[in-house]
């Protein structure tokens, strides 16, 4: 398969970037986008060309470090991160327009590579357990219902890729947070911490710039792990209420 790539070029985070156009030869038709993108850099380096900066580790789905908007969607068509996303999905002699995720706490570093680290800062205000957790109990000697288990697996699927902030035209991180909030707050291990951490959270994620939710969807739309918008109003519940519990002088 052959290929027209619109690929964004930026030397590094404090020069302007440009769209640059590549031509992609001899793709198969199971080359994974990332497979695409190495083959195109081999032929780059021959031609003394630096090649296409871009994120990736697990190429699985599971780490969320591959960050592309392709064709204005983060992780492109489909329902699935960058590196699972296959080019037969596309036509023979497409176009294909390669842009880094767009959100403003999320700074271009270089071509495509995004700066993810207010993630990070937004888990470390919060977003774990600080208990000894032990070693692995018993199965079944927590009770927990099965819809609570099931719904706090659904949040525990948020792989922390960024498609939400990048898609959502607030640059919300909403779904990521509630995600990770939802997942540590509805288990009986996550729940004595459950007000500070939202609280943490939340005030950290303002901090980086992030914006609000306005509920456009488009989170949910892009999301690979499909971690339902629905949580963003059960963060939202949890954050009065912990609010509340501290305006009141109660211990959080
Ligand atoms: S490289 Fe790990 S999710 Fe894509």
């Amino acid at each position: 398969m052959k290929f027209h790539l619109k690929v964004w070029r930026q030397k590094d985070s404090h020069s302007e970037g440009t769209l640059e156009d590549y031509t992609a030869e001899n793709i198969p038709a199971d080359a994974s986008f990332l497979e695409m993108l190495d083959i195109v850099n081999n032929s780059l380096t021959g031609k003394d060309v630096p090649p296409i900066q871009f994120d990736s580790d697990c190429r699985e789905g599971i780490c969320g470090s591959c960050s592309l908007t392709i064709n204005g969607v983060p992780h492109g068509p489909g329902r699935g991160t960058t590196c699972q996303l296959y080019m037969r999905n596309f036509r023979d002699g497409d176009t294909i327009t390669i842009e880094p995720f767009r959100a403003d706490a999320f700074p271009v570093q270089r071509d495509v590579v995004v700066d993810r680290s207010a993630f990070d800062r937004i888990i470390q205000a919060g977003g774990y357990i600080s208990e000894r957790s032990g070693s692995a109990p018993d199965a079944n000697s927590v009770p927990i219902s099965k819809t609570i288990a099931d719904k706090a697996m659904d949040a525990a699927a948020c792989i922390g890729c960024g498609a939400c902030a990048a898609a959502c035209p607030n640059g919300s991180a909403m779904l990521f947070v509630s995600a990770k909030v939802t997942h540590l707050g509805l288990l009986p291990q996550g729940k004595p911490e459950a007000d500070r951490r939202v609280l943490g959270m939340v005030r950290q994620m303002d901090k980086e710039g992030f914006g609000n939710c306005s509920n456009y969807y488009a989170c949910e739309a892009v999301c690979p792990a499909g971690v339902p918008a629905a949580f963003i109003g059960r963060m939202n519940r949890e954050f009065t209420a912990a609010s509340m519990k501290e305006m009141a002088g109660m211990t959080v």
